[in-house]
């Protein structure tokens, strides 16, 4: 009975608990589900609240937006905005957003972003697919162009300089002859025409290079006109005389490649060269390039170092002609590095002009001839605590970030020397970016010094340079690649 009892009592206390315990877990139940509710709507909105877009510069003028004020000074216009906004800040131009990532950190995004989410092909294709044609660059996936640019570096080599130094040397020589031994006259200009003359040398191979003549440089210049603003903002379909003309350069250089490679391969000569560096090099699927392939990249290499090379070797000179005493530096060093009879320059002896080096290197830092570089974000990003929105085109300048207040030293001064000392932006990984960084660098970096220092050692032993009056160009924001405005030079020839 007791048992029973017990066992009455312990069953009563049993329910009595059970019961108890099925309100406790009800109500706890209750509870959590009413506090995960709430947590859950609470953490949505805080993560809305973080979801926080970058700040829009406003604009009263519909779809054409900041591109005046942007198009007339865009490096004031940038360095304003930082100032205003901070490294991260959107607006908008011709109907399409742009949001910049200014100074290092901010930069970091872009350089270490995946193609995917970050697209350069979304931008660039447009521009560059009807200049190089289609199967090369930004026509095919990133992970194809990634292997054509390895092939492109295969073919610039220590070795193949050596080699190109003496072509440099000997197309400049050749080309300034008609200078003569004074005047004034259009530097870059001279230094745009020297150039593809020299890439073509270095990068074409010797086919190429000789048929080179007046109507093939038009074709160059045609084509080129394709890297325009209305190439960008329009559909390339339109019948633009100028989109004509670049379409009718594409057909007749590709035809000139075609002739080129049919020669080299039917004469089954193989010449140590660049042409025959494509010609041989294969995908990791063992498939080699067609002809097509070659040819686009062949007009690729040429057009991607001639404005950035042209540009920059001709900016270079405006700093040196202003700047007499580091223009005697840079001559004497010639003779202390090569000796005082200067004889041809070598690739070892261009090494060791450092102080030549310092000068590009800084007319790189102060007139990045890419100043902005470009995505399409494909999935939203997070920069300096902002959510960046799919369809955003998101852009690093080396132009600003060269030049940031924070980051350099007298920061507009053209001083080589400064990189002897500490510099106070070597800590910041992207503060000093002309050739880009991440999956998008620069091939072409050591072959653009090669190219200037070797042309820029010629000219300096042959002429002594000034500025026209004192008259140091403005630059001209009217072109993609900033180009200096009226840019004539006065020049003497030196005495021995
Ligand atoms: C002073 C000379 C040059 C400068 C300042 C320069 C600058 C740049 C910059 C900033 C980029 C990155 C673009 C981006 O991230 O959107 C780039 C990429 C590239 N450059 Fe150059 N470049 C120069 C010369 C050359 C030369 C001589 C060649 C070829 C021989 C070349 C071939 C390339 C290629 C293939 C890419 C890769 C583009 C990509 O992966 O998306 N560049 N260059």
């Amino acid at each position: 009975m007791s048992m029973h009892l017990y066992q009455m009592g312990v069953k009563v206390l049993g329910e009595t608990v059970h019961q108890n315990l099925t309100s406790v877990l009800l109500a706890a139940t209750c509870v959590t589900l009413t506090v995960a509710y709430v947590s859950k709507v609470l953490l949505r909105a805080g993560a809305r609240g973080e979801e926080k877009a970058p700040p829009h510069i406003p604009s009263s003028i519909p779809f054409l937006g900041h591109a005046v004020a942007f198009g007339k000074s865009p490096i004031e216009f940038l360095e304003k905005a930082y100032d205003q906004y901070g490294p991260v800040f959107s607006f908008t131009m011709v109907g399409k957003t742009f949001t910049y990532l200014l100074g290092s950190d901010a930069a970091a995004l872009m350089f270490n972003s995946k193609n995917e989410d970050l697209n350069a092909e979304d931008v660039y294709s447009k521009l560059t697919t009807p200049v190089f044609g289609k199967g090369v660059a930004y026509d095919v996936p990133n992970p194809i162009f990634l292997e054509q640019k390895k092939m492109f570096k295969t073919g610039l080599n220590v070795a193949r300089f050596r080699e190109h130094v003496k072509l440099i040397e000997a197309e400049t020589a050749a080309y300034f002859q008609r200078w003569g031994d004074g005047g004034e006259r259009n530097l870059f200009e001279a230094l745009s025409e020297l150039i593809i003359l020299t890439a073509s040398s270095c990068l074409h191979g010797k086919e190429v290079r000789g048929m080179l003549d007046e109507r093939v440089a038009q074709l160059y210049a045609d084509l080129d006109g394709g890297f325009s603003h209305a190439a960008w903002l329009l559909p390339s379909w339109l019948p633009l005389p100028s989109f004509r003309k670049r379409d009718r350069a594409h057909r007749e250089i590709k035809k000139i490649f075609f002739r080129a490679i049919e020669k080299r391969r039917k004469s089954g000569e193989r010449v140590d060269d660049f042409l025959q560096t494509l010609m041989d090099a294969t995908y990791k699927d063992g498939r080699p390039l067609d002809d097509n392939e070659i040819a686009g990249m062949l007009i690729g290499l040429l057009l991607a170092g001639q404005h950035t090379s042209s540009t920059t070797s001709a900016w270079m000179g405006f700093f040196l002609a202003k700047d007499r005493t580091l223009q005697e530096r840079c001559y004497a060093e010639q003779k202390a590095v090569c000796g005082e009879e200067l004889p041809p320059l070598d690739f070892d002896q261009l090494k060791d002009l450092s102080l030549l080096e310092r000068c590009l290197k800084e007319t790189l830092r102060l007139r990045p001839p890419i100043m902005t570089m470009m995505r399409m974000a494909r999935t939203p990003q997070t920069a300096a605590g902002f959510t960046i929105p799919v369809g955003h085109q998101v852009c690093v300048s080396p132009t600003v970030n060269h030049r940031l207040r924070d980051a350099w030293a007298k920061r507009t001064e053209f001083n080589p020397d400064r990189y002897l000392h500490d510099n106070p932006a070597a800590g910041e990984k992207f503060a000093y970016v002309p050739f880009g960084a991440g999956r998008h660098r620069c091939i072409g970096e050591n072959f653009a010094y090669v190219q200037i220092k070797t042309i820029w050692s010629t000219l300096l032993r042959t002429y002594e340079f000034e500025l026209v009056d004192g008259y140091f160009p403005s630059i001209n924001y009217s072109t993609m690649i900033h180009t200096p405005h009226n840019p004539v030079i006065r020049y003497r020839r030196r005495t021995p």
